[in-house]
């Protein structure tokens, strides 16, 4: 069985985001036709790392760096056009090709406004250390509540409608500026006239890019083409099912929704998942291991933001949470991420329930009080000592690599298509069985 043996394939975090799903998709997308992404925006930093050269993806899905390719920010994404706009002219000097044949985005996709990458900083700045969030500061949370709100959102396909344009970003401005000036005490007023006119520049330089990304995408899938669905963040940043509030605005697990395809479209679901946990912000992270043993994470696995540059916080493998993401997402198979990264440590230790109060429980409680109150319960496991960055075998891994990986699988109940050992491209085991 070979990967396009997957049929359509959705690939998605199940932890906390930068679990190694850009270099997943890169891996991949030799077997795809289209790669979509369906949640999220400029919060996203996806590594690809060909040879010695490192793209740090944004917007742009990660299937941009193969030709004949067409890639397709859907409806569930948020579009930041300045930013989109920059990372298009940074692939390009690098010489990506990017034009309307492999790039498309949604005209139904919700446009970031200089308001919400405001509103995301002051909100963050005057909210009281424990409320914090530590967002990405790229106006994503600000943007996805206009959304849902209806009133002030705005779309990918009213930039081409100048009047309406301008009404629209008028009557917003005035509300935002009241807003900002009431309540975070803001004297910086927002310009209609210069961001109506910044904004029709971005939709002329991206109009040849704006599409029904519904009717492109079931029209490919109907033809037979094949599709990957990329996901950004991860199920435990989800905005229903993760740990609320310390989490994303988008649905992260549910890829039809954000692209627009019925369920079905999608035959496999690739759940990615390091070998340990991390996560940036704030929020509950019952394995987190602040001392020697995250240090050590951190530095050998370089986990620090690809969007922001912030030390990841890092962690044990949490099979509580990351059973609970799979049961929310339901892989078809996992792909288990910086496996290299634990070689040399004498043993390993997997979170295999939380002890609250006086209980053991084995489900992720909702409440985030419970979760951080929640002490770890660990099993131990033995560690390998050679460097494994070099094995392309499952059966060349040391017993006790191979060991800990089928415990995972075990614990998720989900069979490991991929284990990587490292950044590049070929750093990779697939176990074409599973
Ligand atoms: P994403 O957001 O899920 O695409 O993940 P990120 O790109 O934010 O973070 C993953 C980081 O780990 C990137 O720097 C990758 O180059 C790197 N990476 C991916 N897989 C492996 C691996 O198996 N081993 C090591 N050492 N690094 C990896
Ligand atoms: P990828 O796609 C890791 C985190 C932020 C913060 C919370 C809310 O690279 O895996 P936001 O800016 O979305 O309002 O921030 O979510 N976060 C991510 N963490 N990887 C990401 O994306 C993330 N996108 C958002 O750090 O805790
Ligand atoms: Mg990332």
């Amino acid at each position: 069985m070979r990967h396009k043996d997957l049929g359509n394939t959705c690939v998605l975090g199940l932890q906390w985001g930068d679990e190694g799903k850009g270099k997943v998709v890169d891996l991949l997308v030799e077997h795809f036709d289209v790669v979509a992404r369906y949640a999220g925006g400029a919060n996203a930093g996806h590594t690809v790392v060909i040879d010695s050269d490192r793209f740090a993806l944004h917007q742009v899905p990660s299937g941009v760096l193969r030709e004949g390719v067409m890639n397709i920010i859907a409806s569930g994404a948020v579009i930041d056009p300045a930013a989109l706009l920059g990372e298009i002219e940074s692939l390009r000097q690098r010489g990506v090709r990017l034009d309307g044949d492999n790039l498309r985005i949604s005209d139904r996709a919700h446009l970031v406004f200089p308001w919400h990458r405001r509103e995301d900083v002051i909100a963050e700045g005057a909210a009281r250390a424990g409320d914090k969030i530590g967002t990405t500061a790229r106006g994503i949370g600000p943007c996805y509540a206009d959304k849902a709100g209806r009133r002030w959102g705005i779309r990918v396909c009213e930039l081409c409608r100048p009047a309406g344009l301008r009404e629209r970003i008028l009557a917003t401005c005035a509300y935002k500026n009241a807003l900002f000036r009431a309540v975070y005490e803001c004297r910086e007023t927002f310009d209609a006239n210069a961001i109506t006119a910044e904004y029709l520049a971005f939709g002329e330089q991206l109009r040849p890019f704006m599409c029904d990304a519904t009717a492109v995408l079931n029209g490919l899938i109907r033809q037979g083409k094949r599709v990957l669905f990329e996901g950004a963040q991860g199920a435990l940043l989800d905005v229903d099912h993760g740990t609320y509030p310390f989490v994303t605005s988008s649905s992260t697990t549910n890829f039809a929704a954000g692209a627009g395809v019925p369920a079905s479209a999608a035959n496999s679901i690739l759940g990615v998942a390091k070998a340990y946990t991390t996560r940036v912000g704030r929020g509950p992270f019952p394995t987190e291991q602040a001392g020697e043993v995250g240090d050590i994470i951190r530095e050998r696995g370089g986990e620090y933001g690809t969007t922001t540059g912030r030390p990841r916080r890092c962690g044990w493998f949490d099979a509580v949470a990351t059973a609970y993401a799979a049961r929310v997402c339901g892989p078809t198979h996992l792909a288990i991420m910086h496996l290299d990264t634990l070689s040399g440590m004498r043993e390993l230790r997997v979170c295999v329930g939380y002890r609250i109060g006086k209980k053991i429980v084995n489900d992720f409680p909702a409440d985030v009080y419970s979760l951080e109150e929640a002490e770890p319960v660990y099993e131990t496991l033995p560690g390998w000592s050679g460097e494994i960055g070099d094995c392309r075998e499952f059966s060349k891994l040391p017993d006790e690599a191979r060991r800990y990986v089928e415990f995972i699988s075990a614990r998720l109940e989900t069979p490991v298509r991929i284990i990587s050992v490292g950044p590049a491209r070929d750093q990779t085991i697939i176990l074409e069985d599973n």
